[in-house]
């Protein structure tokens, strides 16, 4: 399709790289803090790259600069000039040490980027979020992650209003102060990229823990959130154990601090950032308490405590020489992160969840005007870079990797990765480097995979001959996209497959001209654009299972038949590819409804899914995966003239024909027995229940609506935890059901005082399917309890609406696109980060059927020619509209 925008705006290139002309050795902050006002003096000690010849420069944004001093003398306005954001200071020499002063203002800064406010004013705390280019609203600095350098951080402020002082690093003192006031240091003996840098200052509560490191480290863990929250981090401290441990265990990791903070607020724009020393953690994933929490939030918790520990390596002890290799760190600490909770949980229902993930947001991401490769050439604005293709795809190349190195080879050289680059800024070519050198293989061809957008296209092809016996695979890919004369190399591709007789049995595996005999699984890696590979000793046509535990992120087009799919999905061991043949037959039958056509997948699907239901042996959750046909995203993806209401009404009539396949005795029966269980314990087979247990509920309510709503109720009424609470709200919610009123009502007032199950209050209610949504989201937007200055509550009713909602947001009048573009304007004044996140909801609007397309694009032109839109905002409606 397309590659990215050659925008005007988008004017940083990767090919423009050079390494910084002055470096900064050592910082000395130190804050004055204040709600409304607080003083920072930095002390830079300064060293020039003596093959340059630049002026020293420095990054600065909306600072009030109060005094600038040069080695020892206060520096003359005309020594100096500050303007578009960059600060240009005369004189200074290799060794200088420059020091400014200035004032910024906390509270009134509501894009939630550098020094800002969490709460209210009389009750809230001061934090600071500077990744990516936050420090420059801080204090003047070359703020880029290639400058490395040792901070000393001293915060000074009144003891009654912040009575707790946080900054990354060891402590280095504390004491009292005149006036009530008081002071604390920190030093931290790590040198850091200015994006690592936090403070913390408020009234916040704590959890401690101990802790000793495989290398005999004595740690203080410390978690920290307002009262009315600290009761809720117990969780957060299990799984950040857990996720120490096993970062020592799989990567001979250990953590190099005596203490390790992590911080929970309300206000974030994103879910977690990796400080140096002192993590922050939106509350939505750090806070859990079975009351309020479901059982996918708690994984979820975990996986996000995982990660930005996982950082503490892989992107701040090695961090990025620049915001092109954002997914050097990114993309390998969500690997990271899944490999833990792999571990933790289970490894097939991790992966198909990574899967489904990758498939609903990546996917359509990298086909529409948005695409861009895991390491982008060019941007505008860094922010808006945070993406599913730097996060998600980046972890497929990396899991490539793994796999292409095996086990031990892939740890082997994680160690010299590490150990090369310790305390360095890599690139993704240090990271495939140190990888392939210790394994004797050149890995740089995987490089192909950094640089170029669009999903791959993966064709396979079987042919059996009887008289030799054998069975030749043929594998085609092609990636769509590249525009003129853009070439698009063939990429390594590893398939890891296996053949099944018709009986369902796994063959023996022989692939010609490899001597080894392969067991009955084996990868093969697709280098050209067409290859063969010839299985031999094959007595009878077998059934391919391609690309299994998705061995690659890839959309694979095979010619099965709906049988053949029914035999994996009854038969392969591999709990992915099983799952997955359910996912392809499941589309093959919505097609049978969608087109009219004979109803054989229809037909298949059902059938194996009753089989199945009746099967003891299978998993609780996996089944419930298994019931679940793809998402309507997904299913909008293999459309051409999109029209987001049909898509859902026939995902709707396909749950509808495998209820009634089912029948409403058997899944009431299945109910029941599901029910019997009612605990809130976290352990995989509660878990695991409650998921079988919702999803049979909601198929129950496809077919006895009035029943299904009367179970709803009582398991509303009764639920020990969130997840059957939510799961019960809703199905009434989205059956229209007349008890939907009092259970919203009940739930309202019962969680009144906990932002985040307000927030899924708000949430369920935004995805009311059709064209219930809009006024719903109109009168929710006038509760007492929504705002548009806070990004959890915007996300969980104008996200949930715009991205898990389609036949609510896309109506055919084009009021859904209305009531986005004019919040989105509102947010932007505000906070802009948030606003161009929620303005992708736009992606993909060219692909609409006509009349939602007409309406999108008169929307999003309108919206285009709005002057005084942020950056971010503008990059992201620019590139939506300019392709
Ligand atoms: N680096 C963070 C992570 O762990 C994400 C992040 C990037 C972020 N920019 C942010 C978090 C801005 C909050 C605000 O993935
Ligand atoms: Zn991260």
């Amino acid at each position: 399709m397309h590659a990215p925008a050659q925008q005007p705006s988008a004017s940083i290139r990767l090919s423009d790289y050079r390494a910084p002309a002055w470096r900064v050795g050592t910082v000395e902050l130190d804050f004055d803090l204040g709600i409304d006002a607080s003083e920072v003096l930095a002390r830079l000690r300064l060293h020039r790259d003596p093959a340059q010849d630049a002026p020293l420069r420095l990054d600065g944004e909306n600072l009030q600069l109060l005094s600038i001093v040069l080695d020892g003398s206060r520096l003359p306005a005309t020594a100096y000039r500050y303007a578009g954001n960059v600060l240009e200071v005369d004189g200074a020499r290799d060794g200088s040490v420059l020091e400014t002063r200035v004032r910024l203002r906390p509270a009134a800064n509501t894009a939630l980027e550098g020094l800002y406010l969490s709460g209210s004013r009389e009750a809230g705390f001061l934090l600071t979020q500077c990744e990516a280019e936050g420090f420059r609203h801080i204090t003047f600095f070359p703020d880029r992650p290639d400058v490395l350098s040792s901070y000393t951080v001293t915060l000074r402020a009144d003891r009654a209003r912040f009575p707790v002082l946080l900054a990354g690093g060891n402590s280095d003192g504390a004491g009292e102060l005149e006036g009530g006031r008081h002071w604390a240091r920190f030093v931290d003996p790590h040198p850091k990229p200015s994006y690592l840098f936090a403070l913390v200052a408020g009234r916040l509560e704590r959890i401690e823990r101990d802790y000793v490191t495989a290398e005999g480290r004595a740690v203080q863990l410390k978690i920290w959130a307002e009262a009315d929250a600290i009761g809720r981090c117990h969780y957060a401290m299990d799984a950040l154990e857990r996720s120490m441990r096993w970062d020592e265990q799989t990567y001979g990791r250990n953590y190099d601090l005596d203490v390790f903070h992590v911080v929970a607020t309300h206000d974030f724009n994103m879910g977690a950032m990796e400080n140096k020393g002192l993590n922050i953690f939106n509350a939505k994933c750090l806070l859990a308490e079975p009351d309020s929490t479901t059982d996918d939030e708690y994984r979820h918790v975990e996986a996000v405590v995982a990660h930005e520990y996982f950082h503490n390596w892989s992107g701040n002890r090695v961090t990025c020489r620049d915001w092109f290799q954002l997914s050097l760190k990114e993309g390998l600490t969500v690997f990271r992160e899944q490999s833990f909770s792999a571990d933790m949980n289970s490894a097939p229902l991790k992966r198909i969840e990574d899967v489904a993930l990758l498939r609903r947001a990546q996917f359509p991401e990298d086909a529409g005007p948005l695409a861009h490769p895991v390491r982008p050439a060019q941007y505008s604005e860094i922010n808006n870079f945070y993406t599913a293709t730097v996060y998600e795809k980046g972890a497929e190349l990396v899991r490539m990797l793994a796999g292409a190195l095996g086990r031990d080879g892939f740890r082997c050289g994680m160690d010299r990765y590490f150990e090369r680059n310790d305390g360095r800024a890599a690139t993704l070519e240090d990271f495939l480097g140190a990888l392939g050198e210790t394994n004797g293989t050149d890995l740089t061809p995987y490089l192909a995979w950094y640089a170029q957008a669009g999903t791959p296209r993966l064709k396979a092809h079987g042919h059996y001959d009887p008289t030799r016996h054998a069975y030749t695979l043929t594998l085609t890919q092609h990636t769509p996209g590249g525009h003129g004369a853009e070439p698009r190399p063939p990429l390594p591709i590893p398939v890891k497959l296996a053949l099944f007789t018709r009986h369902g049995d796994m063959l023996p595996l022989h692939l010609d001209g490899q001597t080894s005999k392969g067991g009955n699984e084996l990868v093969v890696v697709l280098t050209q654009v067409e290859q063969n590979f010839v299985f031999t000793n094959v007595a009878a046509a077998p059934v391919p299972s391609l690309l299994r535990g998705f061995s690659a992120p890839v959309i694979l087009e095979c010619d099965y038949t709906p049988d053949e799919l029914a035999l994996l999905l009854a038969h392969d061991v591999d709990g992915f590819n099983r799952w997955e043949a359910g996912q392809q037959l499941a589309a093959r039958a919505y097609e049978d409804l969608r087109d009219g056509t004979t109803a054989t997948a229809l037909q298949a699907w059902c059938d194996a899914l009753a089989k199945l239901f009746d099967n003891a042996a299978i998993d609780d959750a996996l089944l419930a995966d298994l019931l679940t046909p793809p998402g309507e995203v997904e299913l909008a993806e293999r459309e051409t003239a999109i029209d987001p209401q049909r898509i859902h009404h026939l995902r709707q009539t396909l749950q509808q024909r495998l209820a009634a396949r089912l029948g409403a005795v058997a899944l009431r029966q299945r109910y029941m027995a599901l029910a019997a269980h009612t605990n809130t314990e976290l352990d995989a087979p509660s878990q695991a229940r409650r998921r079988l247990k919702r999803r049979v509920l909601e198929l129950l309510a496809l077919l006895d609506t009035a029943g299904a709503c009367a179970l709803a109720a009582t398991q509303y009424r009764d639920a020990p935890g969130m997840t059957d609470r939510l799961a019960a709200l809703s199905v009434l919610v989205r059956s229209d059901a007349p008890q939907a009123a009092a259970a919203l009502r009940d739930y309202r007032a019962r969680h009144a005082g906990n932002a985040l199950a307000l927030d899924k209050w708000f949430a369920v209610q935004a995805q009311l399917p059709g064209e219930l949504a809009l006024d719903r989201v109109r009168l929710l937007e006038h509760d007492a309890a929504f705002m548009l200055k806070n990004p959890n509550r915007v996300q969980s009713l104008l996200g949930a609406f715009v991205r898990n909602n389609p036949s609510g947001f896309h109506r055919v009048d084009g009021a859904g696109y209305r009531l986005l573009a004019e919040r989105l304007v509102a947010l932007d004044a505000l906070n802009p980060q948030v606003a161009a996140r929620l303005a992708t909801a736009f992606n993909g609007w060219q692909r609409l059927e006509p009349l939602r397309c007409e309406a999108a694009r008169a929307v999003i032109v309108e919206l285009a020619g709005h002057r005084g839109l942020s950056r971010n905002l503008a990059e992201i409606i620019g590139s939506v509209l300019n392709h």
